[in-house]
């Protein structure tokens, strides 16, 4: 059973995934707009996987027996002067939400509510990972420069290493 308090933050936690969706989205155009295809490719699919975020945290707080209430998504920023800006820009957006999800989890602590502490865990371990790779493309894009070919080749690379089970798969069916 979630506390009225772990059920608003849960609440506010789905409003903030889908606007880490939404922003990810705005951002893709942006790109799109620059000539950068792949790194669009690259936050299509960040948009994507935090829409995923959402949908899960949904089911939870429905299966935990809490009501949703879905808050007001805000408008992202749509100007942005550099590919170097928007990468900065996920960054501190992620270490954002990292506060967010820890504050969850202490909220968790509070009420000693161990189901939702011990399903905020995999929230926990994704933000580690979305942290990480989004400081790698900072980094690329500030060894990068100018040559915005060179980004896209290595951010082809990033993508082409995520998605060896489909080739795999295509192999298997073809
Ligand atoms: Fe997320
Ligand atoms: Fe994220």
């Amino acid at each position: 059973m979630l506390s009225a308090s772990m059920n608003e933050k849960l609440n506010a936690q789905i409003t903030r995934e889908f606007y880490s969706s939404y922003l990810y989205r705005q951002m893709a155009s942006c790109l799109d707009q620059m000539g950068l295809s792949v790194l669009e490719q690259f936050f299509l699919d960040q948009a994507d996987e935090e829409r995923m975020h959402a949908v899960k945290l949904i089911d939870y707080v429905q299966k935990a027996g809490g009501k949703l209430a879905l808050g007001a998504i805000e408008a992202p920023p749509a100007e942005y002067e550099s590919v170097l800006a928007i990468c900065e820009a996920t960054l501190a957006h992620e270490r954002q939400v990292t506060k967010h999800i820890h504050a969850l989890v202490a909220q968790a602590e509070e009420d000693k509510d161990y189901s939702t502490r011990s399903y905020l865990q995999w929230y926990i371990d994704e933000q580690v990972e979305e942290e990480a790779s989004f400081a790698d493309l900072v980094q690329l894009a500030k060894l990068a420069g100018s040559d915005l070919l060179a980004l896209e080749d290595r951010v082809e690379k990033i993508l082409a290493k995520r998605a060896p089970a489909l080739g795999e798969g295509a192999q298997l069916g073809g």
